[in-house]
């Protein structure tokens, strides 16, 4: 076994950050298939917090090779930004880090176009992190979009941000009457100029390393970015965002065959979280849902937004499992539900006198689904320092054996806390 995907199960947040770093001791590579700074992936360690917008989240294991794949879309600003404070806490990071010269970049047009549609759509808001993540993935399928490759070549990229700018300037003025100077476009060409003289050392062709290395019997983590029921396909469209989160974005965000990835993760969540709008069917009300928010810390690693709050739902993981071909899971931040008395998994949704177990496709029937709920009693014990599973509370291990039961996956990892000690392993993820 050497190739391994990770995927969030849920909308995002899961933890997928802290189960990369734990993983990435025994990995070689890591790299990151698609999203870009909208990803804010959480690793502890000792008394410091790190937070990874694009750089993978292995980077803090000295000697792995971290890589960014061609289905990421990189805002250089971010990216140099996020590079130089790791060199701040002495993390190297010159001959470690690579990118993808087929990826594609996010420039300040897009950042303000994000901003601008949200603010269009009113109440309708899609609650984007206002990254440009929407408007550079649209330029790449539009087929305007800018690359990394085009940074590096003077010409290109003049010829390439004028089409752009002509057309940019067009949408500006006349959808949001906004004025775009002709010298604005001059001080981004040569702006852009600079990020690319910046990350040109950095730039190798990811496909052709990670297939190399897969005939070497590397181990190489997949590190994904948001989560299943974001993916632009398979999620809660239009509350999606607009990559492909799923395993399958795997191979088409580094280019590497499907034949080529031997397992799926799912790093998933004790409870649900969401931020941003969007339908959240065990969604929290008022009290307990505070509760969970200040005991989870649930507020947004990009954007300090507070998270949504909601019950496991099997009916999402369940769908996740199936999208992803994942038969394992990561569970994680079941030490946020320790002190409940009662502790609820929603184990169907009832629509129209109906019971259902599949997700359905309609956002509008998934809004007047109702969660069907099964409640257990809570283990009501600190299990925050437990390592040998074992040791957990009787109870705590029967709501893990019902979530395996719905799911038909196993929880092959509890993590009873941010940092990496704080983690249950009970299979050996690479043999
Ligand atoms: P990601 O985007 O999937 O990497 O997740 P985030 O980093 O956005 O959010 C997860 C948050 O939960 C971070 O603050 C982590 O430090 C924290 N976390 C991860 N695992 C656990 C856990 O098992 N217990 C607790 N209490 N916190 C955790
Ligand atoms: P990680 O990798 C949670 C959400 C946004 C919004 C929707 C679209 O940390 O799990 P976008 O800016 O991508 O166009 O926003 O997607 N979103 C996330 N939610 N975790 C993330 O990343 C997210 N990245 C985007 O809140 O609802
Ligand atoms: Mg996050």
């Amino acid at each position: 076994m050497s190739t391994l995907v990770i995927v969030g199960s849920q909308w995002g947040d899961e933890g997928k950050g802290k189960i990369t770093d734990l993983l990435s001791e025994e990995a070689d590579i890591i790299v990151r298939y698609q999203g870009g700074c909208n990803a804010g992936h959480t690793v502890v360690i000792g008394d410091k917090q790190f937070i990874f917008h694009l750089i993978p989240s292995g980077i803090l294991h000295p000697g792995k090779k971290c890589l960014i794949g061609s289905g990421v879309v990189v805002d250089p600003e971010s990216l140099l930004q996020e590079m130089e404070n790791l060199r701040k806490e002495g993390v190297e990071i010159d001959g470690r880090l690579f990118l993808d010269p087929k990826t594609h970049i996010v420039l300040p047009y897009h950042k303000t176009l994000d901003k601008l549609k949200e603010k269009k759509r009113g109440k309708d808001k899609l609650g984007t992190t206002k990254r440009g993540i929407g408007p550079a993935y649209l330029d790449k399928i539009a087929r305007t979009g800018i690359r990394m490759v085009d940074l590096i070549d003077e010409k290109s990229l003049s010829k390439k941000l004028e089409i752009n700018w002509k057309e940019k300037k067009e949408i500006f003025n006349k959808l949001y009457g906004l004025k775009m100077s002709n010298q604005e476009k001059i001080n981004l060409i040569k702006k852009y100029q600079e990020y690319g003289q910046l990350l040109k050392k950095y730039l190798m062709d990811v496909s052709l390393y990670l297939n190399q290395a897969i005939k070497e019997d590397k181990k190489i983590l997949f590190e994904g970015a948001q989560g299943t029921l974001l993916d632009v396909d398979h999620g809660t469209f239009p509350y999606v965002t607009s990559s492909h989160p799923i395993a399958g974005g795997a191979c088409v965000g580094t280019g590497v065959g499907p034949t080529k990835i031997d397992k799926v993760i799912g790093i998933t969540k004790a409870y649900t979280t969401r931020v941003g709008r969007g339908p959240l069917p065990t969604e929290m009300q008022g009290e307990m849902e505070e509760y969970i928010r200040q005991k989870g810390r649930e507020f947004g690693a990009t954007t300090g937004r507070p998270r949504r709050c909601g019950w496991f739902d099997a009916v999402v993981v369940n769908y996740a499992v199936r999208i992803n071909g994942m038969d394992r899971l990561a569970l994680t931040k079941i030490d946020v539900l320790s002190d409940l008395d009662k502790i609820k998994i929603c184990t169907s949704y009832k629509y129209d006198g109906k019971l259902i177990k599949e997700f359905p496709a309609s956002l509008e029937t998934l809004q007047k689904c109702i969660p069907v709920y099964e409640e257990m009693k809570g283990w009501k014990k600190d299990i925050s320092q437990v390592t040998n599973y074992e040791d957990l509370p009787p109870q705590l291990k029967v709501y893990i054996n019902r979530i395996e039961e719905l799911t038909k996956a196993k929880i092959v990892i509890v993590s009873v806390g941010p940092k990496r000690s704080q983690t249950i392993i009970r299979e050996k993820i690479f043999k």
